[in-house]
């Protein structure tokens, strides 16, 4: 491990090196390093504790939480499958629902999917304040989050599926030499390989956060 996590060092000198100093330790990587985004200033996000800010990635475990979900649904990428399950839980949080109850935007959404097939799963995190009794809806689904810790990395634009895969494979590689990798490997099967978490709504062009999260349990 130590090794491994020497010669990774060493790497990451020897490319840095090329255009700058390698006399002091790397920078943390600013994107993913203990920042919560910046939309949680404004909409009400589920809370988690901050585990570990590492190079890269971070460790999150977040409490147990309801969420609804718009899916599974058919759609040729996983961007236009995410607009399509925005605009339904959209109006379901405007009242579009069989109580006929409002809801506060939340933050982030979130679009799981399934692997080998085009179809999506997309999810809202539902309000405090109806976390108990979450409207119902016939065309969307209740999901029940578990207390569950989450690998997290940050970037930046519209994920599309392939950026999505080359990061959660990124994010392993980040997590490499750490605690973490067994526990995420033994999750395998029983946990998502990743979700994609968008914090910003699809109209919104510039200044995107998304995240990778790859749940796993210890
Ligand atoms: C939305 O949030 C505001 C501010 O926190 C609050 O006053 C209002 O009651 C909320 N609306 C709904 C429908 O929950
Ligand atoms: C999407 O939701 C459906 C309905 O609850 C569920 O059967 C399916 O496993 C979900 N798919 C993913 C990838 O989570």
């Amino acid at each position: 491990m130590e090794t491994g996590f020497n010669i990774l060092k060493l790497s990451l000198c020897l490319s840095l090196f090329v255009v700058g100093s390698c006399a002091q330790a790397p920078a943390p990587w600013t994107p993913s390093n203990g920042m919560r985004p910046g939309t949680c200033d404004h909409y009400e996000c589920p809370n988690y504790k901050l585990v570990e800010a590492g190079y890269a990635y971070e460790i999150r475990m977040y409490d147990a939480a309801v969420w609804m979900s718009a899916g599974p649904i058919s759609a040729t990428s996983m961007a236009q499958a995410t607009k399509t399950g925005f605009q339904r839980l959209f109006s379901y949080i405007q009242g579009k629902n069989k109580d006929n109850v409002k809801m506060n935007m939340t933050a982030p959404v979130i679009a799981q999917a399934t692997p080998g097939q085009s179809a999506y799963n997309v999810s809202f995190y539902i309000p405090k304040k109806n976390q108990e009794n979450p409207p119902q809806d016939n065309d969307l689904h209740v999901q029940s989050w578990k207390p569950t810790y989450v690998a997290v990395r940050q970037l930046g634009g519209y994920v599309s599926e392939d950026v999505a895969k080359k990061e959660a494979a990124a994010l392993m590689d980040s997590l490499d030499g750490t605690q973490w990798v067994l526990a995420i490997e033994k999750s395998k099967g029983k946990s998502p390989a990743y979700l994609v978490a968008d914090y910003n709504p699809p109209s919104q062009t510039t200044a995107r956060v998304n995240e990778i999260l790859v749940p796993f349990t210890m």
